[in-house]
């Protein structure tokens, strides 16, 4: 680690659902820059007098920017860690973000068995989630994998159920689609690069109480 980076905190935050929340929390415990939004098409943005640096990245991206140490800690959903498997810390529940994995097909072919959808493609943002799950279930299916709007795939034929994250159910409600199987749930999660816990501790550890105060008081009430 070079001085600089030892000198600034590097906070990583995902584009997407989870930001505002995440940003908010953050202030909240005294972390905030100027200019700090998910649209900027500023990538990093720094508070020279907290020392501290946020990066805004790819959901999916975020795990590997905290594995490699180019972020000290970042904020992401329990699914996408479930799903690329990086070697970082995960440090608290954050309790925000609630969402749940679910299998999903449109409604003229919901069956009663999970066995009665062997030998089906499922189209997916989280290949690894869905391919274990139906390996525990012991049947057989094609996965295929995509970046987003995955409520398209069986509206166009590409597949004919999904595993996808539902949050309110408006998107699988809107695209015909109804619930199959509840895979798991998800919630933000607040996690570290090993490196930059050890060498950081003190700064770790004071924001990851700070949030965790807030978050016992936010289920406290
Ligand atoms: C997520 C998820 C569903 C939708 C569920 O997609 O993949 O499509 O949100 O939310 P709802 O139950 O509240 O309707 P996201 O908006 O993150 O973008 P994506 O289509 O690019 O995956």
């Amino acid at each position: 680690m070079t001085s600089s980076d030892m000198e600034y905190l590097t906070i990583a935050l995902p584009k997407g659902k989870l930001f505002e929340k995440a940003a908010k929390m953050l202030a909240a415990a005294g972390y905030q820059a100027e200019g700090l939004n998910e649209n900027s098409r500023k990538l990093v943005i720094t508070n020279e007098t907290l020392k501290v640096r946020f990066i805004i990245t790819k959901t999916a991206d975020l795990p590997t920017y905290v594995e490699y140490g180019a972020a000290d800690i970042g904020i992401i959903g329990k699914d996408v860690l479930l799903e690329e498997k990086k070697d970082v810390y995960e440090l608290l529940d954050l309790k925000f973000g609630l969402c749940r994995m679910v299998l999903a097909v449109p409604e003229a072919l919901a069956k009663d068995s999970l066995a009665d959808y062997a030998h089906m493609r499922v189209a997916t943002k989280f290949p690894r989630i869905a391919e274990q799950f139906f390996h525990d279930a012991g049947v057989q299916v094609e996965i295929i994998k995509l970046n987003g709007s995955i409520e398209l795939a069986p509206i166009v034929g590409l597949a004919e159920m999904i595993v996808d994250l539902v949050e309110t159910g408006r998107t699988l409600k809107e695209n015909r689609l109804v619930e199959t199987a509840k895979i798991q749930q998800a919630t933000a999660r607040l996690i570290a690069n090993r490196v930059s816990f050890k060498m950081k501790f003190d700064r770790i550890n004071k924001l990851t109480e700070a949030l965790r105060t807030m978050v016992d008081s936010e289920v406290a009430k």
